[in-house]
């Protein structure tokens, strides 16, 4: 365990508690999480006023529970929320509500259950094996390890989805117009989370637009490949096959083309930047305690052993620090939803129509529920407090009906990684370039995470 007086993992500063509008408009461009005051971290509610909207923070594990596991109809997604990603997501599963998204969940989610992951895994092994080979050039060096386990999660999604690795051709193009698209899309940070007022005219950039046609078009050919495949009967057993061939047990509908793409597209993006910013978090972490590195090193023998499922169950240490990470620096750092009816919360009375606000971010280091909130404690898991916690106070993949599809996905590929990597390289911090963790779509460094890689011999 991590002594009270250990150097604690970085934590983003907090504004003043009252600041002007624009201030906490400019604020919130920048980020996210610096753009709120230091109670958030021992609030139960909070709400916040301005001309255009007004959001209702819930910071309490009852007031959660309400909103994603007991009423998850009376608090749908907004449609104005998300509208920056529109273009590329269209129909995707992430933006929908009601019939519609129930219809797709009951698709999707049968290529993701528990079975399904022993199925998945030599694709995730052969992509883990592929990121170790691309780090060997920088051993005894410095990188910037966000490209590399962007990179990774990258390859892991085409691997499992399409039974491509990153270097063929068209899932390569898809991963550099990605970025194109993010690099394009300005409002994109600030509009995934605060529904612009609806008299306020959308404007996509011509290159925003550009970008997420060609990636349409793009997965368009994957996905049409994969359909003659499956009806030449050559298709491989890989989840894009799966999903491709589940029909809807309530209307026997199956997805058409379109509606793929739209799925596709979100795999692609909830399911790499959340993975490739996890990832690196961990690995920063493990270079400020390199004590904690070496036993899971140790623990990562087991993968010696090859390619087996098996494995999972041998690498815990990996798991509980993975999971600590998530806690630490929750890939999403807040989700929003819309009160479809007016609702009681604690005192006070949630319009109709105003946002729900709930923040991963703050209610994992929340100062009335966890033990030394701020501290890296991978044992924590163990104890009574991490139990408890773990169930009421902890969610890096949401809960509810509305859960991430990919969490079990995400919890053998992060520690599998993690693991991989540790088995081969030493990482340690580099002096003076310690990230600072800002929220824009996820939860980044502001200049990128940057180690010292060391071959373990
Ligand atoms: C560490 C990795 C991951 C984290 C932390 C994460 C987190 C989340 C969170 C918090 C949500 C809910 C967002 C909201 O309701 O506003 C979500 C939704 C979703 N995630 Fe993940 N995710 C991860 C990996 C993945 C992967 C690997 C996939 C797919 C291959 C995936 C696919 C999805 C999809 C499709 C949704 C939408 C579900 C719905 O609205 O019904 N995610 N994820």
């Amino acid at each position: 365990m991590e002594g009270p007086n250990r150097r604690l993992p970085p934590k983003p500063p907090s504004r003043p508690d009252r600041v002007s509008l624009r201030r906490y408009v400019k604020l919130f461009r920048q980020d996210l999480l610096s753009a709120q005051p230091a109670r958030l971290y021992r609030a139960w509610m909070a709400e916040f006023r301005t001309p255009f909207f007004r959001s209702y923070l819930m910071n309490q594990p009852e007031l959660v529970k309400m909103v994603l596991k007991d009423r998850p109809d009376d608090f749908p997604k907004s449609d104005r929320v998300g509208e920056g990603l529109r273009p590329l997501l269209g129909n995707s599963v992430f933006l929908t509500n009601g019939e519609t998204w129930k219809r797709q969940r009951r698709i999707i989610d049968p290529a993701f259950e528990g079975g399904r992951l022993k199925d998945t895994f030599p694709a995730m092994w052969a992509a883990a094996e592929a990121c170790v080979a691309r780090l060997a050039p920088y051993a005894g060096g410095t990188l910037e390890i966000e490209a590399e386990t962007s990179h990774a999660a990258a390859d892991v999604i085409f691997r499992t989805l399409f039974s491509i690795p990153i270097e063929h051709e068209v899932a390569a193009q898809v991963f550099d117009e990605f970025r194109i698209y993010q690099r394009s899309q300005p409002v994109l940070n600030l509009a995934a989370f605060v529904p612009l007022p609806r008299w306020m005219p959308r404007f996509f950039r011509r290159d925003t637009k550009r970008s997420a046609r060609i990636i349409r078009r793009l997965i368009t050919g994957l996905t049409d490949a994969r359909r003659q495949e499956i009806a030449a009967g050559t298709a491989p057993d890989d989840l894009a096959t799966k999903i491709m061939t589940t029909a809807d047990p309530q209307t026997g509908d199956t997805f058409d083309t379109a509606e793929m793409v739209d799925q596709v597209a979100i795999f692609f993006l909830a399911g790499h930047e959340t993975s490739a910013s996890a990832l690196a978090w961990t690995l920063y972490l493990m270079a400020l305690y390199p004590e904690w590195q070496e036993r899971l090193a140790e623990e990562a023998r087991a993968l010696d052993a090859g390619a087996d499922f098996a494995v999972m169950s041998k690498l815990k240490l990996s798991r509980d620090t993975f999971r600590e990470a998530l806690r630490l620096y929750p890939p999403v750092p807040m989700m929003v939803r819309e009160a479809a009816c007016p609702v009681q919360a604690r005192d006070r009375e949630v319009p109709k129509g105003a946002q729900v606000v709930l923040s991963p971010w703050h209610l994992h280091r929340h100062e009335r529920l966890w033990d030394r909130p701020d501290a890296f404690d991978p044992t924590r898991w163990g104890t009574e407090n991490g139990r408890t916690c773990a169930r009421e106070a902890y969610i890096p993949f949401s809960a509810g009906a509305r859960v991430c599809t990919g969490a079990g996905f995400a919890m053998v590929e992060g520690p599998l990684l993690l693991s991989m990597i540790l088995r081969h390289y030493r990482v340690a911090r580099v002096e003076g370039r310690d990230p600072v963790p800002v929220a824009h779509l996820t939860v980044r460094s502001k200049e990128g995470i940057w180690l010292q890689l060391e071959r373990r011999v």
